[in-house]
């Protein structure tokens, strides 16, 4: 593992701001493997290391890594002005650097990955690696299947070029109407503009799975649990595909 400054290691573990902590520190508030440290910019392995403020240890996360089930009126975004973002519904971590892997719309539910890993989130995101992303949709409308047929082949949502093949599922055709779509692609309001481009309208959008990490049914809108190991290699795999 690395080496880092006492000052980050605790600004990043949510101890105070950079300023803040450098104050801490100096004013003798802070001890390193049981030694006190008065100097913001001592370096040490945070793996192999004890930091106490005052008689509180402070522990270490590299990474963290969260399932979320999004609720809706939130913002898939670190901050905003107007509603609340995801990040307000994770209250326990370590990071101050967490944000969420890719967007859902602020009505759209279900899965989501907060994490500060920029480098995984890259390599989901990447359109090149086509990760597919599963949602439940109630749709104003009969879907048929011809719609099947048609989101099969792309459809024409105002880009240069079609939609990549999208596998769509009718789970019960009706007025209202339940579906279960696949994309491998993230354009802004995908699901939305390729159900108008058939002349229906999404009334309720879930995002059940990302690659192979499935939503964990038993968190309810607006809870959050950390990602099991088991999970997180699903993901890792994912990324390698
Ligand atoms: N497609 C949409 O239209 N909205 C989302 O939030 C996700 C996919």
């Amino acid at each position: 593992m690395s080496q880092i400054r006492l000052d980050k290691f605790l600004a990043e573990m949510q101890v105070g701001t950079r300023s803040e902590v450098k104050k801490l520190i100096r004013a003798g508030k802070v001890q390193i493997d049981g030694k006190l440290c008065k100097i913001p910019e001592t370096k040490f392995d945070p793996e192999q290391t004890t930091v106490m403020v005052g008689q509180k240890e402070i522990g270490y996360a590299a990474f963290e890594y969260f399932m979320l089930n999004k609720p809706k009126g939130c913002v898939s975004a670190t901050e905003d002005g107007r509603y609340p973002t995801v990040l307000d519904y994770i209250t326990e971590h370590k990071r101050r650097d967490l944000f969420p892997v890719g967007r859902l719309d602020l009505d759209t539910e279900g899965l989501l990955i907060i994490t500060n890993d920029g480098a995984l989130s890259h390599e989901l995101l990447s359109p090149a690696k086509h990760v597919p992303k599963t949602y439940e949709a109630m749709i104003d409308g009969v879907v048929t299947a011809e719609d099947v047929e048609k989101f099969a082949e792309g459809v024409d949502i105002g880009e240069k070029k079609l939609t990549k093949p999208a596998h769509l599922e009718i789970i019960k055709s009706n007025v209202i109407s339940h579906v279960r779509i696949t994309i491998s692609e993230g354009k802004f309001h995908q699901i939305k503009r390729m159900f108008e481009a058939v002349d229906k309208t999404v009334v309720e959008l879930k995002r059940i799975s990302m690659g192979a990490l499935e939503l964990d049914e038993r968190l309810a809108p607006g809870e959050y649990r950390m990602l099991t190991k088991d999970e997180l290699e699903l993901l890792r795999r994912t990324e390698l595909c």
